[in-house]
């Protein structure tokens, strides 16, 4: 899984490379997939329960999902890149928001507030917390700082498949939940919202975007639960 993870951390870093005003989030598509498959790994996502591209691709007001196609990113947007692999069986999965020129302050506030609340979990995830004790910790962070978290989509247990028990809500009380073990590995990813936390899925059936069409953001990493703390696996 480390494996899988350094791998899916790299084809992230690429991509953020890449995006620039004028690419297509299609191009981008395609560029990561390329690197995976040049590094003999599978880019997870394509075709998961049918989804039609290896990457999603989420810009402004789109929270997840977005699939790939001929929009061209312009100056100011903030794009979420969602990215899986599998190597030798195992799954990565991680998802960044890049900013894409110059991004005004208020988005900048977003994605560095959707950052931190994943590293303040990581600051109290270790074997024998309660994952209530995780996922308040996410909504505590970013309600204090006026954001809102997204509640019909969640982290997950990851491992041989891409989504495995349990689910992990980005909200919750203290002390309550099964309590987390060590070696257990978790995809823990905040989705946070400028403004109202309620959510639509488009027409195309996968592309999730604010009701009130605030912009959103998405931080995600791979993570290994250990008795002293946790190991982020997604990074280079
Ligand atoms: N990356 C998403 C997650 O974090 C899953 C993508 S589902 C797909 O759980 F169908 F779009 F691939
Ligand atoms: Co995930």
């Amino acid at each position: 899984m480390r494996q899988a993870g350094s791998l899916t951390a790299k084809a992230l870093q690429i991509i953020a490379n890449e995006a620039k005003p004028g690419i297509t989030t299609l191009e981008l598509d395609s560029c990561i997939a390329e690197f995976v498959i040049a590094n003999n790994a599978i880019p997870a996502f394509y075709d998961y329960h049918g989804y039609p591209a290896n990457a999603c691709i989420s810009v402004n007001e789109e929270v997840i999902h977005g699939i790939p196609g001929n929009r061209k990113l312009q100056n100011g947007d903030i794009v979420s890149i969602d990215f899986g692999v599998i190597v030798d069986g195992f799954y990565g999965d991680a998802a960044r928001t890049i900013r894409i020129g110059a991004v005004p302050d208020d988005k900048d506030r977003l994605i560095k507030i959707t950052e931190q609340s994943f590293y303040e979990a990581c600051k109290v995830l270790k074997a024998g917390i309660r994952l209530g004790d995780l996922s308040y910790t996410i909504q505590s962070f970013c309600e204090k700082n006026g954001y809102g978290i997204v509640r019909e989509y969640v982290g997950h247990g990851i491992g041989k498949n891409l989504h495995e028990p349990p689910q992990i809500p980005n909200f919750g009380k203290k002390g309550t939940g099964p309590v987390i073990p060590a070696g257990a590995v978790l995809a823990i990813e905040p989705m946070v919202t400028m403004g109202d936390f309620n959510v639509r899925v488009l027409n195309d059936g996968w592309t999730v975007v604010t009701s009130d069409g605030l912009p959103s953001a998405h931080y995600e990493n791979t993570v290994l639960v250990t008795e002293k703390g946790c190991e982020i696996l997604t990074k280079i």
